[in-house]
């Protein structure tokens, strides 16, 4: 659209934007403007550049070094975010950024992908192939800032807030990367294999809970515990990730990663019960990473534990592991809570049963209880020892996490 030369207005239509994220070389479809305030609380918006193509580069360069912030139209977003998405790589790689500017810009551009992979439901093999290849390209894309310690800046700004599929998918994805970036003696990859297999590790990661669209709502959004029956619905979220992901030729180690991101090294996970070597290394990872943010992040029925708090019970032996895994086992079993006959017109005999059946349901409400609670007292059966001792190490290796008491 066409714009004016200069604007009138309270700061509402215009959106601030930092130069550096103008790319000299790509050119823009955008007009930047620079911004005045008015004595009377307005601002007047005046264009700096229509766009990037009627100028020579040399003095463009020049040009974007001399502002410190310029503004769009707000009609012109979408532009600007198509543009973004485009030169995502130059703007991660920007020396003069900020790392959480980085992150800032990242963390939108991927929020908008996953959401709407997250919104096509994958009926079409069409469907699934562009949101994949959407997914891919961010990736590949991000993934040397997104596999460097540096990033990790970013993330530790990420960690403590509300849990949201979509932002822990992409802390998953992100985790995954730098881990296998810092750990590449654990995989049997070329060095210059590594960087697909990182972007296969990351894919998994933005996609390993897709699944959860297919759960009901009113269980995915619960508020509090989640009782027997709902336990083993969520648990269903892995076989049903697979599922949307069939067709959508993704390689078998993303999708074996997705299926398996929660069998613990013990076998007690699901959904195969799979142990030690039998689980893929990027599955092992994928659970810790999926774990740690899971810790981290806040709950409506629980505080966010600090990374530290969160590792600590991720490494603890477990003392009560025995009880938890026969609670665990009988959640399975006794997924749904024992519907008692009510006798007709037999009150006595109603009241009993009716009673007898709110025993029962307080008695599985308070196994609940138990079973959450006695899985904070230790984690070390569902890692692979070493896998988590080098996620320790690896984010220790960022100044925003102090670990060394945990090493
Ligand atoms: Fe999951």
């Amino acid at each position: 659209m066409d714009l004016a030369a200069e604007y009138f207005d309270d700061g509402s239509s215009f959106v601030a934007i930092d130069p550096l994220s103008i790319n000299p070389k790509s050119l823009t479809d955008f007009s930047l403007f620079e911004r005045y305030a008015r004595k009377d609380g307005q601002y007047r918006f005046r264009c700096l550049l229509v766009d990037s193509k009627s100028i020579p580069r040399e003095r463009l360069i020049k040009m974007l070094a001399s502002w410190d912030v310029v503004y769009i139209h707000k009609n012109q977003n979408l532009n600007y975010t198509q543009y973004v998405k485009k030169n995502l790589e130059f703007i991660l790689k920007h020396e003069d950024i900020d790392v959480k500017k980085k992150t800032g810009t990242l963390i939108n551009l991927a929020t908008e992908v996953v959401l709407e992979s997250f919104a096509t439901n994958f009926v079409s093999r069409e469907d699934c192939k562009w949101a994949i290849k959407n997914i891919e390209n961010l990736i590949s894309q991000a993934m040397d800032f997104i596999s460097g310690i540096e990033s990790l800046e970013g993330m530790a700004d990420l960690i403590g807030h509300d849990y949201q599929t979509h932002t822990h998918s992409i802390k998953v994805g992100w985790l995954t990367a730098t881990f296998i970036n810092a750990n590449p003696d654990l995989f049997e990859v070329e060095t210059a294999q590594l960087k697909d297999f990182m972007i296969q590790a990351t894919v998994a990661g933005f996609l390993h809970d897709i699944g959860k669209i297919k759960i009901p709502k009113n269980v995915i959004n619960k508020k509090g515990k989640l009782n027997n029956l709902e336990y083993v619905i969520i648990q269903s979220h892995t076989a049903y990730s697979t599922s949307l992901l069939f067709e959508s030729k993704l390689p078998r180690s993303s999708m074996q990663t997705i299926l398996y991101h929660h069998e613990n090294e013990d076998g007690s996970g699901y959904p195969c019960g799979l142990s030690g070597d039998q689980i893929p290394l990027m599955a092992k990872i994928c659970h810790i990473a999926d774990v740690f943010d899971a810790l981290t992040s806040k709950r409506p029925y629980k505080a966010a534990r600090t990374p530290f708090e969160a590792l600590k019970i991720m490494a603890g032996e477990n003392p009560y592991l025995e009880t938890l895994k026969k609670f665990e086992a009988e959640a399975m079993e006794n997924s749904k809570i024992p519907v008692t006959v009510i006798v007709k017109d037999d009150y006595e005999a109603k009241l009993r049963r009716l009673r007898e059946k709110e025993l029962l349901e307080e008695e599985a409400k308070k196994r609940v209880e138990a079973r959450t609670k006695l899985r904070d007292q230790g984690m070390s059966h569902c890692f692979d020892t070493d896998f988590l001792k080098r996620f320790i190490v690896t984010i220790n290796k960022s100044e925003s996490f102090d670990l060394s008491r945990l090493l």
